[in-house]
């Protein structure tokens, strides 16, 4: 098992009278937990638990994140001052390696990730050949589940080849994204270049054209450092935790994260900022009328939920949401956009957070609810948003993968069940099948 924990205390369970005594574990930041992993050995039971609300799937060094003081860290530092002070890549490197990288670990990094940029030129037949309208993520799970056989592990063990495998991806992530943006509107594709930034490169690749010569803003390539480092990891997300089953089963990493962009696609986790600014733009289109959206939201007989809100962990403010808010309304500025969109997720947002309803279940705004707004600004469209969020918490899910790989404590994921169907019934053949239903 991962990392150190402290195991002094016990818990007591008391089944038909007698009693078994379970092991309870803290955490670094005091987080506790009842260790059953040979409950079933011992007592025959297993435990049930929809949606893992109360499962710890794994002990993890990666991040912490505390849902009711809205506290999030990657690797010990505050999500706040990573965004404030870093780029992505240094964040990417700090996830993937465990500590923040010296001037030499990240030129060497950020070099790597300047010489994995191509695809193979296979690939990009495969462009061609997706229906018209294919949606971006649909596109990018596949490209990425194809790198395994263009770009194959160079040994029998991945973790000797970990480090050249995550630089590319993360590299050849950005590239296909970028070209799934082009070919979407049918326009030439832009090879990326070795003298730009990280994010400078991927805004190149996405805006520069032959007919018009993109000009890099500094302040979009800030933005845009900032709200991929708000994405890079979020502990035992759905995606993540995507990857980290299919990895279980000791499958590829490329395999593994095709598998986290189709989970991260669902409009109840990534797909929500996409979904985010589609209701707003209908709120728009509806002059504003946002009071329907909360009204819809409270109904119990209305599945409708009010996008951009709730999360599992988080019971207070998404620490995430109040500095994209502010880089929101920091870009809109730099590049003096006035989007009627943001003053109507301001007012939405003051609205259900002075609603007993909203109140009572401690719904806030989560990451999704601003992102979109600042994509906008920078001339990505909707169906791209997730894409975004997937370039984003890719050094997240490699980091997971690996550290999943390398746990001594390491089983193939393969939760029980409790079965409630028919109890053994014996087996009828078909003329007697065909006689009773005549
Ligand atoms: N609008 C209205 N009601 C909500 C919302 C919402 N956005 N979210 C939760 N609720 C209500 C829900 O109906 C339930 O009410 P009741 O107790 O009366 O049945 C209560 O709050 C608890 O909800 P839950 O479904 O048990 O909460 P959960 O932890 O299973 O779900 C969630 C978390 C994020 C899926 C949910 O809040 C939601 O669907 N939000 C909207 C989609 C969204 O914004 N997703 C992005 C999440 S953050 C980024 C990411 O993970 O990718």
């Amino acid at each position: 098992m991962i990392g150190k924990f402290t195991t002094n205390k016990t818990a007591e369970l008391t089944i038909d009278g007698k009693t078994f005594s379970l092991p309870i574990i803290e955490g670094t930041e005091g987080e506790r937990a009842i260790d059953i992993r040979h409950l079933r050995k011992e007592t025959g039971h297993i435990t049930l638990d929809s949606g893992f609300m109360n499962t710890g799937s794994c002990a993890s060094e990666i991040t912490y994140l505390e849902g009711a003081k809205g506290i999030l860290n990657y690797r010990g530092y505050a999500i706040d001052d990573l965004a404030e002070n870093c780029s992505f890549v240094e964040v990417a490197y700090l996830l993937l390696h465990g500590h923040l990288p010296t001037s030499e670990e990240y030129s060497h990094f950020s070099n790597l990730l300047g010489r994995f940029a191509l695809i193979h030129e296979d690939m990009i037949h495969f462009f061609d050949h997706f229906p018209p309208n294919t949606a971006p993520m649909a596109i990018l799970s596949s490209m990425v589940n194809s790198l395994s056989n263009f770009y194959p592990e160079m040994t029998e063990n991945p973790m000797e080849d970990i480090d050249i495998m995550a630089t590319r991806l993360i590299s050849k992530v950005r590239t296909i994204a970028a070209f799934t943006f082009k070919k979407s509107k049918g326009s030439p594709l832009v090879y990326p270049r070795h003298d730009l930034s990280y994010c400078a490169n991927f805004l190149n690749m996405m805006f520069d054209s032959p007919v018009k010569p993109y000009t890099i803003n500094d302040d979009v390539v800030a933005a845009l450092n900032k709200i991929l480092i708000l994405h890079a990891d979020h502990e035992q997300n759905c995606s993540t935790s995507a990857v980290r089953l299919v990895g279980s089963a000791r499958v590829n990493l490329y395999a593994s994260i095709s598998a986290g962009i189709s989970a991260l696609w669902g409009p109840l986790h990534g797909g929500a900022n996409q979904a985010v600014v589609e209701m707003l733009e209908d709120i728009y289109a509806s002059d504003g009328d946002y009071q329907t959206y909360i009204d819809r939201a409270k109904d119990p007989n209305d599945p409708f939920r009010l996008v951009g809100f709730g999360h599992r962990v988080y019971k207070s403010h998404d620490p995430r949401s109040r500095i994209i808010k502010k880089a929101c309304d920091e870009v809109l500025v730099a590049l003096k956009v006035s989007d009627p969109l943001l003053d109507i997720a301001k007012e939405l947002e003051e609205v259900a957070l002075n609603d007993e309803f909203f109140i009572e279940r401690n719904l806030y705004p989560n990451v999704d609810f601003y992102s979109g707004i600042i994509y906008r600004a920078i001339g990505i469209p909707n169906n791209m948003f997730t894409v975004m969020f997937a370039l984003g918490r890719l050094p997240g899910w490699i980091a997971h993968w690996k550290e999943m790989w390398d746990d001594p404590d390491w089983r193939i994921g393969r939760p029980r069940q409790i079965y409630v169907g028919p109890k053994h019934r014996p087996f009828i053949p078909q003329e007697e099948r065909d006689k009773e239903s005549r």
